[in-house]
């Protein structure tokens, strides 16, 4: 039973860090790549597409405010994560944290977990690629077969020389006569993870730059809408004024609008910040951990925090609340300010935008399989270094590929809700995790201290907690299910293969 919650010794973890040759990953990260994998990975579908639907279903101009608390409850999980990973800079994340402070049981638990955020995660954001990516062919008239571009059962029409989802019509649109196929298999979704998947086997320096050159376009053109809405604003006040009043529209007695709809719609925009942790994944490649881990996680968050404030207050500026719940609002906000090139810009950067989010959460999840690995808990496989690219590529390709048929087959909703629950129970464990180390090691040396604790892990905690709270019942369920198989999986191989147990077994045999 002890061993269940053996920990591994924190000296080896700090050994592992310090590893060099040519089984190890290759260090080639600074600070500046570190934010910009920040910045790929977290602004992506939440921004682009979650902000409307937020705004009009559940906090109205409000949305800002939500933006505001779920920015708080990352900020917490935020420096919990800067201080494991600036002293435990290894690529597993919270799982290696989990493993240092809370036991392997415990560490087991949440790398499994950590697939329902990377994995699942990836899979999500490109069910809305394929959309934009779509949507963008359309605009400039290439047509792919519509039957592959969507999940199974969708039902598809062709309304203004579009293919469209039939449930995103605007309501009493007369669909007679209108040609309609029903979806077989979103073939774009899977092409798109392969392409992804080849460029991370490729090397993470490579990847890193492809990153780095498309976040700047994502900004650049987050950058446009904000020029172009704030000028147009400017000039328009008495269209911002009319659309921001009432800044709390009235309750809708389920939760949204008035002052609880901010907390509604700050769950619901929560998968908008989900992906600065994926920064800590990559600590065994950064060229100096200790000081670019905590700049690389801090400072993606609040870049991301800010804009996603600013966007969300021009947008709800230009376009009323009530309008926005549709699949492409950022585009929608920028043709209200009649610059008809507008929409394009938008849908190219978000097609460009998702596909760095793709990268970093495939990123992450091989990261974490390659960490499992070589503690022992996962198969040899997984932590295979290419000798000419040096990167973990079975377990890339691996991942990829199963990630790949996910958006083909399951809805995108469901994926989205178990990426959010997934992700709020590491950020909870990480913030337990941090306040554990502090009573138990209290004088390790913390190239980077969280504040306050154990204020700022409670407040973590407690504000993750609410946030599941806030998911239903049956997403509940599937985690449930999901970790019951990973628990099978951990009694089954892990515990007969674990590393750590052997070194301790060796130890006593001593
Ligand atoms: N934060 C990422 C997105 O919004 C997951 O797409």
């Amino acid at each position: 039973m002890p061993r269940l919650f053996c920990i591994k010794p924190l000296s080896l973890l700090q050994e592992e860090a310090s590893e060099e040759g040519e089984h190890t990953l290759k260090r080639s990260l600074g600070a500046l790549n570190l934010i910009t994998l920040g910045i790929g990975a977290i602004i992506g579908a939440g921004i682009f597409v979650l902000t409307g639907q937020a705004a009009a279903l559940h906090a109205g101009p409000a949305v800002a405010l939500s933006f505001v608390l779920a920015g708080i409850t990352c900020t917490f999980a935020g420096l919990c994560y800067a201080e494991f990973a600036s002293m435990i800079p290894i690529a597993g994340s919270a799982y290696t944290y989990g493993y240092a402070t809370l036991g392997e049981l415990v560490a087991w638990i949440i790398g499994w977990d950590l697939v329902l955020e990377y994995a699942f995660g990836a899979a999500t954001v490109a069910a809305g690629w394929s959309g934009y990516f779509n949507s963008l062919l359309q605009q400039l008239h290439i047509y792919l077969p519509p039957r592959f571009t969507a999940t199974p059962g969708t039902v598809l029409v062709f309304f203004h020389n579009q293919w469209i989802a039939l449930a995103s019509l605007p309501p009493g649109t007369s669909i007679a006569g209108l040609p309609q196929v029903t979806a077989i298999f979103n073939l774009v979704a899977v092409v798109a993870i392969l392409v992804i998947t080849a460029i991370l086997v490729i090397g993470i320096k490579e990847s890193a730059n492809f990153n780095s050159a498309i976040v700047v376009v994502k900004l650049g053109i987050v950058g446009v809408f904000l020029v172009i809405g704030v000028y147009f604003l400017l000039h328009h006040p008495h269209l911002a004024w009319s659309n921001w009043h009432p800044y709390f529209p009235p309750p809708d007695g389920h939760g949204n609008f008035g002052l609880r709809g901010i907390a509604t719609g700050a769950a619901s925009i929560f998968f908008a910040y989900i992906g600065f942790d994926a920064v800590s994944t990559a600590a065994q490649e950064a060229k100096h951990p200790q000081k670019d881990m905590p700049r690389g996680i801090l400072g993606s968050l609040v870049v991301c925090t800010l804009l996603y404030i600013l966007v969300s207050t021009v947008l709800t500026g230009l376009v009323n609340y009530k309008l926005l719940n549709v699949a492409d609002p950022v585009a929608r906000g920028i043709d209200a300010t009649g610059i008809s090139w507008g929409s394009l810009l938008v849908k190219i950067g978000a097609v460009f935008g998702l596909a760095t989010v793709m990268l970093v959460m495939l990123l992450g999840q091989s990261r974490v399989f390659f960490s499992m690995s070589r503690d022992g808990l996962l198969p040899e496989w997984a932590s295979k270094i290419h000798p000419r690219f040096r990167t973990p590529w079975i377990s890339t390709i691996i991942v990829g590929v199963i990630v790949a048929f996910l958006p083909g087959f399951l809805p995108v909703g469901r994926l989205a809700e178990l990426v959010n629950i997934g992700t709020l129970l590491a950020f909870a464990i990480v913030c337990a995790g941090v306040w554990v180390l502090r009573v138990r090691h209290p004088h390790l040396e913390r190239p980077f201290r969280t504040p306050m604790v154990p204020l700022v892990p409670i407040l973590g905690i407690v504000t993750a907690v609410y946030l599941m709270l806030n998911l239903p019942l049956l997403t509940w369920t599937v985690m449930f299910c999901w970790l019951l198989i990973g628990l099978v999986i951990y009694f089954g191989y892990s515990t007969r293969h674990s590393k750590v147990r052997k070194l301790l077994d060796a130890e006593q045999g001593d």
